[in-house]
């Protein structure tokens, strides 16, 4: 979910680089807009390491610079990017410039060209913002439904008493969550995910492993800790980007994952198990290649670990275990036997043959499977969309006092 961040001229902006972190920690891309004027109280190259990507701080490519077309249609760009935006510290004058259309630099012009909703988080001096200009141009912002996060009172940089101090951060990216329908509906869990796949090694360079991507376990760190979720996410080797904001633990075997999953298991309230653990490994690993010449006539393997079956032992009361079932033939009766057997309190059933489903692919088609028998067919839709259904349950789970 991509958010533009517009920060102007105002003492406050520094506060800009707090908030900017606090929406990052939620998962949410940041895009960071400077007027010229911002660029006076904080150097962009701030908010450039920060947020990782450049800042846009001129419509038109730099001081005295061509306009080229990549700068033309940027704001274009940014403008259907985005979910949201929002302003803060939002000076007089961009206040004004915003409840008239004016459009004379970058992050007015977004203002005009985006369809997404805005937030204004005005921060100035007292008599700047009780001014009649001031109080119009706000209630015109308002009538247009545009959120505005009122100041706070206090003492002020220019050494007045009044209102005028930017809203705290908190409420700032509270109102921010809010507009984007951002829940915190898992505030009070600890989630424990497993991701990805995990490598048995045969020797020093061949391992066995598996065609899981881990997309699967990572939407569902970042879904969790989008919802307040405080979340861990034991990841087998994968090419992700972890989601900001949650403790990641990389592990390669099935060993390794199920020392990890043990090792948190007191911290979790619920554990979602999206990692597509190997059953079998080499029975011996040789520390040296196995040369060609030599050959291997036969591959013995053990079984691994069974990670499930650690946490029905370790278990604690209150403790919600939701499992997956990747399979290729009788999938739903399959995955309600895995689901009774482990004593869990949903099960994931996917047939992985299918087209848009399973291992490589961006989408998932994702049946639930409850202990009372309950089916829910969620039919083909992101990953992160089956993440959301998913800790949907865990939220009804909670409700019903599991
Ligand atoms: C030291 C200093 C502090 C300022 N602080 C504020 C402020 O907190 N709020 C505000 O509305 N204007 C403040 N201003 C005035 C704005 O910088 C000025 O109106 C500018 O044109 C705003 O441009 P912008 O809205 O494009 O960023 C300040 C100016 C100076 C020199």
């Amino acid at each position: 979910m991509r958010v533009a961040l517009g920060v102007t001229g105002g003492i406050a902006a520094y506060k800009a680089a707090e908030l900017l972190r606090v929406l990052q920690e939620k998962g949410l891309e940041v895009q960071v807009v400077m007027t010229r004027h911002a660029c006076e109280f904080v150097r962009p190259l701030t908010f450039a390491a920060l947020s990782g990507r450049k800042v846009i701080t001129e419509m038109f490519g730099g001081a005295g610079g061509e306009a080229n077309v990549e700068s033309a249609i940027e704001h274009i760009a940014v403008a259907q990017a985005i979910e949201a935006l929002v302003i803060a510290p939002a000076t007089a004058n961009t206040l004004a410039k915003l409840a008239h259309g004016i459009a004379d630099d970058f992050l007015t012009t977004l203002a005009v060209a985006t369809k997404a909703p805005l937030i204004v988080a005005p921060a100035m001096n007292v008599n700047m913002w009780e001014h009649e200009t001031t109080r119009q141009n706000v209630e015109t912002l308002r009538a247009r439904k545009v959120r505005v996060v009122e100041p706070d009172e206090g003492y002020l940089a220019c050494g007045m008493t009044g209102a005028g101090r930017l809203a705290s951060v908190e409420a700032v990216a509270q109102a921010v969550f809010e507009v984007l329908g951002l829940r915190e509906d898992l505030k009070a869990e600890t989630l424990l995910v497993t991701a990805g796949p995990t490598e048995e090694p045969l020797d020093a360079v061949r391992y066995l492993s598996n065609r899981s991507s881990g997309k699967m376990g990572y939407a569902l760190a970042k879904a969790g800790r989008r919802r307040g979720a405080r979340v861990i996410l034991v990841s087998g080797p994968t090419s992700l980007e972890p989601p900001a904001g949650v403790t990641l633990e990389r592990v390669r075997t099935a060993e390794e994952m199920a020392g990890a999953v043990v090792a948190n298991l007191d911290a979790a309230t619920a554990v979602v198990m999206a990692a597509a653990v190997a059953d079998f490994r080499p029975a011996e690993t040789r520390a040296r290649k196995i040369k060609k010449r030599d050959g291997l006539q036969q591959l013995r393997l053990e079984p691994t670990r069974d990670i499930l079956g650690e946490i029905v032992k370790h278990r604690r009361p209150g403790q919600l275990v939701v499992g997956f079932a990747a399979e290729t033939d009788h999938v739903l009766e399959n995955a309600a036997q895995k689901l009774r057997a482990k004593r869990l309190d949903l099960i994931v059933a996917n047939d992985v043959t299918q087209e848009g489903a399973g291992f490589d692919a961006d989408t998932n088609i994702a049946t639930l499977v409850f202990p009372d028998g309950r089916q829910k067919a969620l039919g083909k839709m992101a990953k992160f969309d089956v993440a959301q259904r998913i800790l949907d349950e865990v939220v009804a789970l909670r409700q019903a006092g599991g």
